[in-house]
């Protein structure tokens, strides 16, 4: 049976995920099949002259993009509950059910046939979110994130992950300032955890590193104040290695 490639984006809020998420669906998409995988010239990366083996599953398939929480209808009406700052009772135990119930549906709707049908899947924060922010900054540990995932998700785990770790302060600015845009311009409110303090977003950050230096060979921690080519120049690096190695699923 065919099966896509499921890459995962994740980092702080502010971090630049979005930008990124789509410019590489952009790179991948402009990508014809057949052509060989190799990154743009000025990556500076390893020996991009040589053909990788043919990607089949992704050449067939396309690409997707999606995100968490939210990317269905019913996704969507778990996100306005879980963003809003209005939901401020909602219990840390009640807000990790609910991030899995959003992934449950997305894996049902969204995802795994866009695996099984042999697509590349760009996901905007997956379980690793869940781990840093539930696990870690509402402190109620990645044991019990870890369980929720197996029982929810089963054995499905990102083939990659890309890790963006701007510095925290630069990350926090970004995105105080960003929430206050999107509520004056839409009217939405996506403000909860964007109020949240200091310390919080700094439990979130070191989760993440945890993630990071556990998993070292599905996680690429991309670290530091980099410009926005340069972030993209490491995901596409990062990317292409990936493809390049022989599909073992
Ligand atoms: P979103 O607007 O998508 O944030 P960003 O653009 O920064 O990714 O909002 C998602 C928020 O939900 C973000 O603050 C992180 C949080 N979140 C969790 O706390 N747990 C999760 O499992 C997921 C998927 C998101």
């Amino acid at each position: 049976m065919p099966r896509g490639l499921l890459i995962t984006l994740e980092g702080l809020d502010g971090s630049g995920k979005t930008t990124q998420i789509q410019r590489l669906a952009a790179w991948l998409r402009k990508r014809k099949p057949g052509a060989s995988i190799a990154p743009e010239p000025d990556s500076g990366s390893r020996d991009a002259g040589a053909p990788g083996p043919a990607p089949e599953t992704w050449e067939s398939g396309g690409v997707v993009l999606t995100r968490q929480p939210g990317g269905t209808v019913i996704g969507d009406r778990i996100r306005a509950l879980l963003l809003d700052s209005r939901s401020g009772g909602l219990a840390p135990m009640t807000e990790m059910a609910l991030m899995f119930a959003d992934r449950a549906q997305a894996i049902a709707e969204v995802i795994q046939p866009a695996l099984d049908a042999g697509k590349i899947v760009l996901c905007d924060r997956f379980t690793d979110s869940t781990e840093a922010y539930q696990g870690g900054g509402r402190q109620l540990g990645s044991a019990p994130v870890l369980e929720l995932h197996r029982l929810v998700c089963g054995n499905l785990q990102s083939d990659l992950t890309l890790l963006l770790l701007p510095r925290l302060e630069s990350s926090l600015a970004r995105a105080r300032r960003r929430n206050h845009r999107t509520a004056e311009r839409s009217g939405l409110d996506e403000g909860r955890f964007e109020s949240e303090t200091d310390d919080f977003y700094r439990r979130v950050w070191q989760k993440y590193r945890e993630i990071a230096a556990r998993e070292p060979g599905r996680v690429v921690l991309i670290e530091g104040d980099l410009s926005i080519d340069e972030v993209h120049r490491k995901i596409v690096a990062a990317v292409v290695e990936r493809l390049r190695e022989p599909a073992d699923k």
